[in-house]
C-alpha cells in the first residue's frame, strides 16, 4: 500500500533543512511499490524526483510532480568473486543508510568501505556522484547496480564501465540524469584487511599505529570528519558545496608561484586538482554569516543554514563566493549538490546551475 500525499513539507527530508513542498510525496519500500508510484505519476503526467537521505540536495523552491523517497532495504552476501573466497560480493538495497552499511560490513569482516565511514545518505545515491573520501571512491568497490527506468518502468543493470564514474561524477549526472531510480548496488569487498592510507591527513592521524585495523581506520576517519564537518542535525548542511576544481597543470603552477601554500593534487599529466576550500578560505569567506546562511567556520567548503532561510538565499551566497573566487584566482567553482525545485522544477533552467551540469561548461 503506497500513500500518495499531496503538498508535503520537505524540510525534514533534506539535511540543509530548507523549506519546500512536494506536489505529491510517497515512500517506496519495494520494487513493487516503486512501480505503483511510477504508475501514479504516469497516469497524472507528473514529473518524478527520486530522494534518498536528502544530504546532497538544495531545494531551490517547491517541487512539482511526485517525490518518491526510496526506502528499499536489505544487505545480502550474493557470492564470492574468487576461488579463495577472499572477495565478497554484497548486494545492498537503495534505502540502506550508508554509514550503517559500512559498520555492518566491518562487523561481518567484509573490508574496503572503512575510508567511506560517516558519509550521510543512502546506498542508492552513492553512485550518483561516486561518493569519495579519505582516498577511496565508491567506484573502487563497485560491481554493478540495478535501476528502474522512470519512463518505461523497465529494470536495467549497469556495470562499473556503464556508470562512467569520475571524480564526483557518473552517467547519472549526464545521459541518465533524472531518468532512473537505482534500486540496489552490488559491491566487491575483501575478507583481507588492506588499509588505504594514501590521504595524508589520515596517514598522519594513524602514524602511531604500525598496522591499523579496518576498525581503527573507520574510527579515525569518523574522528577527522567530526572535527571539521558540522553534524547536519545540529547545523544543517549538505557537506561540500562545491567540487574541488580540476585545472590545467600550467594554471596550477602559476597559482602556486603566487600562492606557495596552495595544495596541489596531481590528477594526470595535464590536470591538477586544487582544494576549493583553500580558495574560499583565502578569499576571506570562512566563518562569514549572511543572515540565515553562512560558511562553516571549520571547513570553508561547507555552507550552512542557521534556520529560517531559503534555498535562494543559500544559492545567492554560493554565487557570490564563486564570483569572488573567479575574480581573485581565475578558477571556476562548480556546485556539488543537486539543485531541485523552484525554477529547476522541470529539471532545467535554474538561474545558477541545473541539477549538476558539469558538461555544460559549468559553474555558477
Ligand atoms: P540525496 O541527497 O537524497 O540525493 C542526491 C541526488 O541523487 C539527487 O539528485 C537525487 O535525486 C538522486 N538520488 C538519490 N537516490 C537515488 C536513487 N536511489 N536513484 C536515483 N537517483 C537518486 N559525499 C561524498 O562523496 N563524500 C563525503 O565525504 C561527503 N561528506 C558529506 C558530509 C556531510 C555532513 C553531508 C551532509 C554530506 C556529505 N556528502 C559527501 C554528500 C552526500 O552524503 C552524498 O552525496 C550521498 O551519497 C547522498 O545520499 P542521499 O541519499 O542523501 O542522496
Ligand atoms: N582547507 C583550507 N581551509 C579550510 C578547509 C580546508 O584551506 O577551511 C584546505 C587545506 O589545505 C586542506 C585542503 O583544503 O588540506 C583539503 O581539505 P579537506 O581535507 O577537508 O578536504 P576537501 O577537499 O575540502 C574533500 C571532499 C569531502 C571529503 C574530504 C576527505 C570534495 C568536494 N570534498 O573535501 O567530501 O570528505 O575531501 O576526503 O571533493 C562532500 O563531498 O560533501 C565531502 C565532504
Amino acid at each position: 500500500m503506497v500513500d500518495f500525499v499531496p503538498q508535503v513539507a520537505l524540510q525534514g527530508f533534506n539535511t540543509l533543512a530548507l523549506p519546500a513542498r512536494a506536489e505529491y510525496f510517497c515512500t517506496a519500500a519495494s520494487i513493487d511499490e516503486l512501480h505503483k508510484a511510477l504508475d501514479f505519476a504516469r497516469q497524472r503526467a507528473l514529473d518524478v524526483t527520486v530522494l534518498g537521505g536528502g544530504s546532497n540536495i538544495i531545494f531551490a523552491g517547491d517541487v512539482a510532480g511526485l517525490v518518491i523517497r526510496l526506502a528499499i532495504s536489505g544487505i545480502a552476501k550474493v557470492g564470492e568473486e574468487d576461488e579463495e573466497g577472499e572477495r565478497v560480493l554484497v548486494r545492498v538495497g537503495a534505502g540502506e543508510n550508508w554509514h550503517q552499511l559500512v559498520l555492518h560490513c566491518l562487523h561481518q569482516q567484509w573490508y574496503g568501505l572503512e575510508n567511506l565511514s560517516l558519509i550521510p545518505g543512502c546506498a542508492g545515491a552513492a553512485p550518483i556522484q561516486n561518493i569519495g573520501a579519505y582516498g577511496v571512491e565508491l567506484a573502487q568497490r563497485f560491481v554493478s547496480l540495478e535501476a528502474i527506468d522512470l519512463d518505461s518502468g523497465n529494470i536495467i543493470t549497469l556495470d562499473r564501465a556503464a556508470c562512467r564514474f569520475g571524480y564526483r561524477d557518473s552517467v547519472f549526472k549526464h545521459e541518465l540524469r533524472g531518468r532512473v531510480a537505482i534500486t540496489s548496488i552490488t559491491l566487491a569487498l575483501s575478507r583481507r584487511a588492506e588499509p588505504q592510507l594514501d590521504y595524508p591527513e589520515l596517514r598522519n592521524a594513524l602514524s602511531d599505529i604500525p598496522q591499523p585495523t579496518p576498525l581503527q581506520v573507520s574510527a579515525t576517519v569518523c574522528a577527522l570528519r567530526r572535527a571539521k564537518l558540522p553534524d547536519p542535525v545540529e547545523r544543517p548542511n549538505a557537506g561540500s558545496f562545491f567540487k574541488n576544481p580540476v585545472i590545467p597543470v600550467s594554471q596550477a603552477q602559476q597559482l602556486k608561484a603566487s600562492h606557495p601554500d596552495l595544495p596541489l593534487y596531481p590528477v594526470s599529466e595535464q590536470a591538477t586538482k586544487i582544494p576549493a576550500a583553500w580558495l574560499i578560505d583565502r578569499a576571506g569567506w570562512k566563518g562569514v554569516r549572511r543572515g540565515p546562511v553562512g560558511v562553516h567556520d571549520r571547513q570553508a567548503l561547507v555552507l550552512v543554514h542557521f534556520g529560517g532561510g531559503s534555498g535562494a538565499e543559500l544559492l545567492q551566497l554560493a554565487a557570490d563566493i564563486a564570483d569572488d573566487v573567479a575574480r581573485r584566482f581565475g578558477v571556476t567553482l562548480e556546485l556539488e549538490p543537486a539543485v531541485i525545485g523552484g525554477a529547476s522544477a522541470a529539471g532545467e533552467g535554474h538561474s545558477l546551475v541545473g541539477r549538476g551540469q558539469p558538461d555544460a561548461g559549468s559553474g555558477l
